[in-house]
């Protein structure tokens, strides 16, 4: 499911150096794209509200996606964390307008500067997605074809968006490859994806993501296949051009060491529902949600090495995303649950700050004055619905 569309190149290139964004610049004037840099409310250039995929099977539907909100601010890191199968990919695609049938966004909006991204004719979503918003996939291997060279693919794209011809896409290609740290890129241009190591095909890949130096990058896992140097060499390099170009990230992993290094805000999803969000600060000092906590608990640290205690884990398994419980979808693994969680589904709530999908942090309830601070639990009405809206 994941990967782009048959025909369609998955990014463009103009690197973050000064000539080549005039170059997008001018290419994007083609197509009337909204400008970059011109963002509305504040710097908001994401905003998803509501979002839900599903995917209809024989069997029955899988709401990969439920009722998801968030937003992303200009040159804001966003970490989506989750267990695997929590909705994570399903997200992203759902946001770049790259589901494959039988998958389908059911309901929501997905504001890019002000226009709903899921009512956009195709050819206008190619524009965004070849010159606004790229893409590092998760699985780089599938998303680089194997009969064409790393110079017929990233040319290719570069000359459709850019408007360049071969000679200058070419030169446009090796600069791009040296800035990711592809050693010789002059020779290895000339490789097929099968000649190249895992780190160096995901190198091609985030060469391909950034080439159109975009207002927003979603990786999705993009350091998972590589070995821990290369993992931090891309990660940086992320958080560089991030400085370099204002950009945004949308950063989907399971590696919350990654989190807490790299991002600014964290949404922790579980079976498609978003279920804890808050600053990065926040959730690693005082995770609140019972899942976030679990998560949190099972990351070894340098103490664990000297404890006789085994690691924390959350106990029990994913539920079967075909038939999810009726109340919290949590329920069956949560150390705090009560009667009400198996039988209704908590909502989404605004808590000092941040959102909180679990019945223990709502108004009134015991248990919340005893996990939050003592001042906001005499307040008690400092907790609100948040469903409809996600502010950052
Ligand atoms: N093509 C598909 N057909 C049916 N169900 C799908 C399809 N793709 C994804 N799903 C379902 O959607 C749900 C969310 O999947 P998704 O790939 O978004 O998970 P994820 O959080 O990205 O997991 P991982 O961490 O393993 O990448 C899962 O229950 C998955 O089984
Ligand atoms: S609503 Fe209940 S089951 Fe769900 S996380 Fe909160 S305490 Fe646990
Ligand atoms: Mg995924």
């Amino acid at each position: 499911m994941t990967g782009v569309p048959p025909g369609e190149p998955m990014t463009v290139t103009a690197g973050p150096a000064g000539t080549a964004a005039a170059c997008a610049a001018e290419a994007r004037g083609v197509a009337e794209p909204p400008p970059k840099g011109g963002h509305g409310e504040a710097g908001l250039l994401l905003q998803v509200r509501g979002l839900s995929t599903d995917f209809a099977m024989k069997k029955g539907t899988v709401h990969a996606v439920i009722d998801v909100s968030f937003s992303v601010r200009e040159g804001e890191v966003l970490a989506i964390v989750g267990e695997s199968g929590s909705g994570k990919s399903v997200a992203a695609l759902s946001v770049l307008g790259l589901l494959q049938p039988p998958g389908r966004c059911v309901a929501g909006e997905v504001l890019y500067k002000g226009r709903d991204l899921l009512k956009l004719p195709k050819g206008e979503m190619r524009d965004i997605r070849g010159n606004h918003i790229s893409m590092i996939f998760q699985e780089p291997m599938t998303s680089l074809n194997p009969v064409f060279t790393i110079e017929d693919q990233l040319t290719e794209s570069i000359r459709l968006h850019l408007k360049l011809d071969r000679r200058a896409a070419v030169k446009r290609a090796v600069e791009m490859l040296r800035l990711v740290g592809i050693p010789s890129p002059e020779k290895r241009i000339k490789d097929y994806p099968h000649q190249m190591s895992g780190g160096m095909r995901q190198r091609v890949m985030t060469a391909m993501a950034l080439s159109c130096d975009p207002d927003l990058l979603i990786a999705d896992e993009p350091t998972t296949a590589l070995d821990v140097t290369i993992q931090a060499q891309i990660l940086a390099l992320i958080s560089d051009l991030r400085d370099k170009i204002g950009m945004a990230v949308i950063l989907i992993t399971h590696d919350l060491g990654v989190v807490a290094e790299t991002a600014d805000r964290v949404i922790v999803m579980y079976c498609g529902q978003v279920v804890e969000e808050a600053t990065t600060e926040q959730l690693f000092e005082r995770p609140l949600h019972p899942y976030t906590l679990g998560l949190l608990r099972s990351i070894p640290t340098m103490e664990d090495t000297e404890a006789t205690e085994p690691l924390y884990m959350i106990r029990g398994m994913v539920p079967n995303p075909l038939h999810l419980p009726r109340g919290c979808a949590f329920a069956p693994r949560c150390d705090r649950r009560r009667a009400r969680c198996a039988a209704e589904q908590p909502a989404l709530i605004e808590v000092e700050g941040r959102k909180l999908r679990c019945f223990l942090f709502e108004p009134g309830c015991n248990q919340a004055a005893t996990a939050l601070s003592p001042e906001s639990a005499q307040a008690g009405g400092a907790v609100r619905r948040a469903d409809s809206e996600v502010a950052p």
